[in-house]
């Protein structure tokens, strides 16, 4: 095992070492360190460089890979932070930090470079938080969605940026305007009948092969697809606020309040986020700028809708195509601020980050099994009252800002291979997820007993009819 760790290591840091920088730059960057953590805009090779110093420093709880790779060829790369990194645990739930999907919102690729330095520091510390963080949750964190951009926004000299360079990919596409836009579809379902839930279901092909589609945008939905994630938050930067779902409006206008089903999750969530960060939930806050309407905030949150309408972002998609519940974190008036505000933007995020994550642990969780035992693969979770069903794929986990007792809990005999969970009650923010195991018959055991009992209805029909 640790033979091979060893050499996959030595590999990974051949393939990934970078030039000797500068020594003006190592001198600088040495003043900006605290804890290993430097407080430097991080280009695309001192990206690596961080996310490899945390895996060489935490290697039995780290691990890094790939999602893909941008249009200008760099990776997509993601430092992964749990008990057995690489693997699922079933009752684990996964969680994920995207930053930077707008290459010139430089504020929370840094603040993910940190976070992951900052959980590995803790983590071998022995601080308790952490090491249960660590041990009861797969934490995937991806510093930039969008390094091409960045690339684009660091290079203009200078400390003022302009506003919109580098936001786009090297295809000149948003890339949080190109995901499928599943809201229209819910909209129609909740009018017409349909599901509400995992709508991508069988679109994986016209994913594929959809040209509109950047490769950041295709490398990230089959991520969401292959991991079973639940929890996730997408960082941006040009104003201070945690926006939740829905982020497009039904009726088509700018602006409107559009509840997901799980709106009232949705802003426990966000106020879990804003709440820790000073500045963001401060309600004397100026705006960003002054002709800015914030009339939507409250409490440093807002309805993504009801701030303005976004067709095809990374948020909606999330929790309309998969089961992971994702929020969007706006860090920072300033999408490139100056470099010497890093440390303080930390300072404000560090709680939330951390806290944020801790919510994964909230509602309910479980297996479901059939009678011998077998966890049942794609059985539906439904919420007495929440029209948006989460699947099993043997355990499940669903936040839930309230939960009905263990009386209501007890799942109700709905369709074959589903599971209706009692109606939710008031559910006291602190408590974690309240774990329940479900046994569901599975289909051929069902079968069996309709035999039986159709075998045991022929014998008595034949005793009293006496043939
Ligand atoms: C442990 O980590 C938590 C969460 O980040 C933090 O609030 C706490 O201060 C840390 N404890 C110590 C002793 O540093
Ligand atoms: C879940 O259902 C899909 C089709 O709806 C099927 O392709 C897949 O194999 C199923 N997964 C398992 C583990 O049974
Ligand atoms: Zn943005």
């Amino acid at each position: 095992m640790a033979a091979r760790g060893g050499r996959a290591l030595l590999a990974l840091c051949g393939a990934l070492a970078p030039g000797a920088p500068a020594a003006g730059v190592r001198r600088r960057r040495r003043l900006q360190q605290e804890d290993g953590i430097s407080f430097e805009y991080h280009r695309y090779p001192e990206l690596r460089e961080a996310l490899v110093a945390v895996w060489l420093q935490c290697t039995a709880v780290a691990r890094i890979y790939t999602v893909g790779r941008s249009v200008e060829g760099r990776e997509l790369l993601v430092i992964e932070l749990s008990d057995r990194p690489g693997v699922h645990e079933p009752g684990e739930p996964e969680f994920k930090y995207i930053g930077n999907m707008h290459g010139n919102e430089a504020v929370g690729r840094e603040l993910l470079i940190f976070l992951a330095q900052y959980l590995c520091n803790e983590y071998q510390k022995g601080n308790e938080t952490i090491v249960k963080l660590i041990h009861s949750t797969r934490i995937h964190i991806m510093p930039s969605l969008n390094p091409d951009g960045f690339e684009k926004a660091a290079s203009q000299p200078g400390e003022l940026k302009d506003w919109f360079v580098g936001r786009s990919n090297a295809q000149g596409i948003d890339l949080n305007r190109n995901f499928p836009d599943l809201d229209r579809i819910v909209y129609v379902n909740e009018k017409e009948g349909g599901p509400n839930n995992h709508l991508l279901k069988n679109l994986k092909k016209i994913v594929d092969q959809n040209t509109k589609l950047a490769p950041e945008t295709k490398a990230v939905i089959h991520w969401i697809m292959d991991i079973p994630f639940v929890l996730s938050a997408n960082l941006h930067g040009g104003d201070l606020v945690a926006n939740y779902p829905y982020d497009e409006t039904r009726s088509g206008s700018a602006h409107e309040y559009s509840s997901c089903p799980d709106d009232a999750i949705f802003q426990s969530l966000a106020r879990a986020y804003s709440s820790f960060n000073p500045p963001m939930s401060d309600p004397n806050r100026p705006p960003c700028r002054k002709n800015d309407d914030d009339s939507s905030f409250i409490d440093g949150t807002t309805n993504g809708a009801a701030w303005y309408s976004v067709p095809g972002g990374m948020q909606d998609f999330n929790y309309l195509s998969s089961n992971c519940f994702e929020i969007t974190v706006e860090l920072s008036c300033e999408k490139f601020p100056p470099e010497e505000s890093l440390r303080s933007y930390w300072e404000d995020n560090k709680n939330s980050l951390v806290r944020y994550l801790e919510q994964i642990h909230r509602g309910v969780k479980g297996f479901v099994r059939d009678l011998q035992g077998n966890p049942i693969a794609n059985a539906t979770i439904s919420v007495e009252g929440i029209d948006h069903d989460v699947t099993s794929g043997g355990c499940f986990c669903r936040g839930l800002e309230a939960l009905g007792g263990a009386r209501s809990m007890s799942p109700c005999c709905g369709r074959r291979g589903s599971l209706l969970l009692g109606p939710p009650v008031s559910l006291p923010r602190s408590r974690p997820a309240a774990s329940v195991d479900f046994e569901l018959e599975s289909f051929s055991e069902r079968k069996e007993e309709e035999k039986e009992e159709l075998m045991e209805w022929w014998k008595m029909m034949s005793e009293t009819l006496n043939f």
